[in-house]
């Protein structure tokens, strides 16, 4: 099968499209052959190895992980004996982070705990948009952050993955939604729901005395006090991720700050695949809709990589898998 395959860190220019063997589903795992897969900070990382935490979890020298990828949508082509809940022909997707990676290819393996059945309304490319981002947004807003009717949330970084999901299931819920990004994005980011937008280059969303009751983040590069500046009274704070130095400032001062303030600073540990169902709800009623970014080919992931690295895709980057050599 076709696969691209890293062998050494690098930037995506490192990466090749190469021929591999198709992998084999273990009694427990589902082969998949693959229709789309999604970009994600995982990809980005893993492939430069950096932060230097990827390189404890992926391979000192040089990564384990051979095929980046963990957003998948495709169909069943086998099932290991063990396997209760799909059948050949069933049409899949979900989170593979927890599988080892290997989106971008032909065929994968995943457990069958990691996919949820696609509904027949929605595309594989759409499909493939969903896991990583949507659970980061539905898991940031509404079990973190404790979302209500007529709060005010800001998402900073609102532009690409979490945030399109995230203002849309906010807008369900009935809140005002203000979104931080860059210049760019912010026309898209009307269109998709965001009733006030904020420039990051123009203007600093914790130092212009508004404050809200949700802040959900997908940057976190400020310190917790500035974050608190921004927050109504008994407001939240939410990071889904961002710079290191600051998530580990989140993850060991958040809790002494929300023991000593009506406000609360959380950081989500994504619990992979665990909302799909909610999301194949959503979408088939027509209340969420992917923003997707390309597609590209499976040929071409290490621009799509590229392009994602510069921040410059609105919503999720797409990668369309086509077989019999058409890759
Ligand atoms: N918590 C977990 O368990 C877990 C698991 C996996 C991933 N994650 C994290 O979750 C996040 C995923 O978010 P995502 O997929 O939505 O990312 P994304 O698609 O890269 O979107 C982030 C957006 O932020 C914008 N941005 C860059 N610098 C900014 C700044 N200073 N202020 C405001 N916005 C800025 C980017 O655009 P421009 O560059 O054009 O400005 C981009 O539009 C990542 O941080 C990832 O590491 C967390």
């Amino acid at each position: 099968m076709k696969a691209i395959v890293l062998t050494k860190y690098g930037s995506p220019d490192v990466l090749e499209l190469k021929e591999v063997e198709r992998p084999t589903a273990k009694d427990n795992e589902v082969l998949i052959k693959a229709h789309a897969a999604s970009v994600n900070d995982w990809d980005w990382c893993l492939v430069r190895g950096k932060p230097f935490f990827i390189r404890l979890l992926c391979g000192l020298l040089k990564p384990k992980i051979k095929i980046p990828g963990v957003d998948i949508a495709g169909q069943v082509e086998a099932v290991g004996r063990d396997v209760k809940k799909f059948q050949p022909g069933d049409e899949v997707y979900g989170d593979i982070s927890e599988c080892g990676f290997g989106g971008f290819a032909e065929y994968v393996c995943a457990h069958e705990n990691a996919l949820a059945l696609k509904p027949a309304s929605m595309t594989f490319v759409e499909a493939a948009a969903i896991p990583h981002a949507a659970m980061l947004a539905v898991q940031g807003l509404r079990d973190k952050g404790q979302l209500q009717p007529g709060q005010r949330l800001l998402i900073n970084g609102a532009g690409g993955g979490v945030g399109t999901f995230g203002v849309q299931i906010a807008k369900l819920i009935g809140v005002e939604v203000t979104g931080v990004d860059s210049s760019e994005k912010l026309d898209m980011m009307r269109a998709m729901g965001f009733d006030q937008t904020i420039d990051y280059t123009q203007e600093d969303f914790t130092k212009n005395g508004r404050c809200y009751d949700l802040i959900l983040d997908t940057k976190t590069n400020r310190s917790i006090f500035d974050y608190a500046r921004a927050l109504s009274r008994n407001g939240i704070y939410v990071t889904v991720g961002g710079s290191p130095a600051r998530l580990f400032q989140v993850l060991f001062l958040g809790p002494w700050f929300s023991k000593f303030s009506k406000k609360k600073i959380h950081m989500v540990a994504l619990k992979p695949n665990k909302d799909l169902d909610y999301m194949n709800e959503l979408f088939e009623a027509g209340k969420v809709k992917p923003v997707i970014d390309g597609p590209y080919k499976l040929r071409e992931v290490p621009e799509a990589i590229r392009h994602f690295g510069a921040g410059n895709h609105k919503g999720k980057v797409v990668i369309t898998i086509e077989h019999n050599n058409k890759t």
